[in-house]
C-alpha cells in the first residue's frame, strides 16, 4: 500500500541555533497524507508550519527522523536526486507569489519546465495552455508587477502545476487577498487538484479553508496532532 502514501514522516525533528541557544521547532513528527489526499495545516505564528511545509519540500532537512516522499527515503537520497524530486514531483505556492517581476506571465509559468530542460517553443506552448486553464492567458504578455494580488497567485498556481507534480505546497496562498479573490484562488486549486488528483497541503490561518481540506493536522508545542473536522 506504501505507494497510496505521498508523504511518510516518522519521528520528525527539527532545531535552530539563535546564538548560544537551540530552538526545537518539531520534536518527533508522525503524519501521513495519502496521494490526492488535500490537508489544512493550522496552528499559532511560529509553531512551526514553514519549518514542516519547507522539510516536506525539500528546501530544508530535519534532524533527525524518516521522511518518505513518494515512497522515496529523503534521508539517504543525493543532492542531486533531492533536486530532480523537488523539481520533478513538487510545485509551491507562496503567500507572496514569488513571481520573477522582470518575466513575462508566459516565462514565469514556462520556467519549471526550461529548468528541466524543455526546448523553449514547447515550454511557451504549454505554459500558454496552462494559462488558459486558470483563466490568464490574456495577460500572457503582461510583466508580473502590473497584475493584482490575485491575478499573480493564478500564475503562481499555473507555475506549480505546469510540470504535472504530485504535491503541491502552498503556505498561506490566500494570506494577502481580500476574502471573495481568496475564494476564487482557493476553488481554482481545488478544481485543479481534482482534476489532476494532485496531493494538496495548505499552511491557512482561515478556518474555512481548513474546513474544505479532508484533512486538518494541527502544529503547537513542537508537535504536530491530527484534528477530526469540527475541532477547528
Ligand atoms: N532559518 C531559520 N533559522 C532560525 N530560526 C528559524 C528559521 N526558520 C524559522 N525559525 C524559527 O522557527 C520557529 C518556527 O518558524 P516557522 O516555521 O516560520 O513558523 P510558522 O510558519 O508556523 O509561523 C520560529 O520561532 C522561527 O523564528
Ligand atoms: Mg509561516
Amino acid at each position: 500500500m506504501d505507494n497510496l502514501i505521498c508523504i511518510s514522516m516518522k519521528g520528525i525533528s527539527k532545531s535552530y541555533r539563535h546564538d548560544a541557544k537551540t530552538l526545537q521547532v518539531l520534536k518527533h513528527v508522525n503524519f501521513q497524507v495519502g496521494v490526492g489526499e488535500t490537508c489544512a495545516i493550522v496552528g499559532p505564528s511560529g509553531s512551526g508550519k514553514s519549518t514542516l511545509l519547507s522539510i516536506i519540500g525539500l528546501l530544508d532537512f530535519p534532524d533527525e527522523g524518516d521522511y518518505l516522499l513518494m515512497g522515496h527515503s529523503v534521508a539517504n537520497a543525493q543532492s542531486d536526486e533531492l533536486a530532480m524530486l523537488r523539481k520533478s514531483e513538487i510545485g509551491f505556492v507562496f503567500q507572496h507569489y514569488n513571481l520573477i517581476a522582470r518575466l513575462s506571465v508566459l516565462e514565469n509559468v514556462a520556467l519549471p519546465l526550461r529548468y528541466r530542460g524543455v526546448d523553449r517553443a514547447s515550454a511557451l506552448e504549454q505554459a500558454m495552455q496552462m494559462l488558459g486553464r486558470v483563466g490568464m492567458a490574456d495577460r500572457a504578455r503582461f510583466k508580473s508587477a502590473d497584475l493584482s494580488g490575485g491575478q499573480k497567485q493564478r500564475v503562481a498556481i499555473a507555475r506549480a502545476l505546469i510540470g504535472q507534480p504530485s504535491l503541491i505546497l502552498a503556505d498561506e496562498p490566500t494570506g494577502s487577498l481580500d476574502s471573495e479573490t481568496a475564494r476564487e484562488i482557493l476553488e481554482l486549486l481545488l478544481s485543479i487538484q481534482k482534476e489532476q488528483r494532485v496531493t494538496l497541503l495548505i499552511v491557512t490561518h482561515d478556518n474555512q479553508v481548513a474546513h474544505l481540506m479532508q484533512k486538518k493536522i494541527r502544529v503547537r508545542g513542537g508537535r504536530v496532532e491530527e484534528m477530526g473536522a469540527s475541532v477547528l
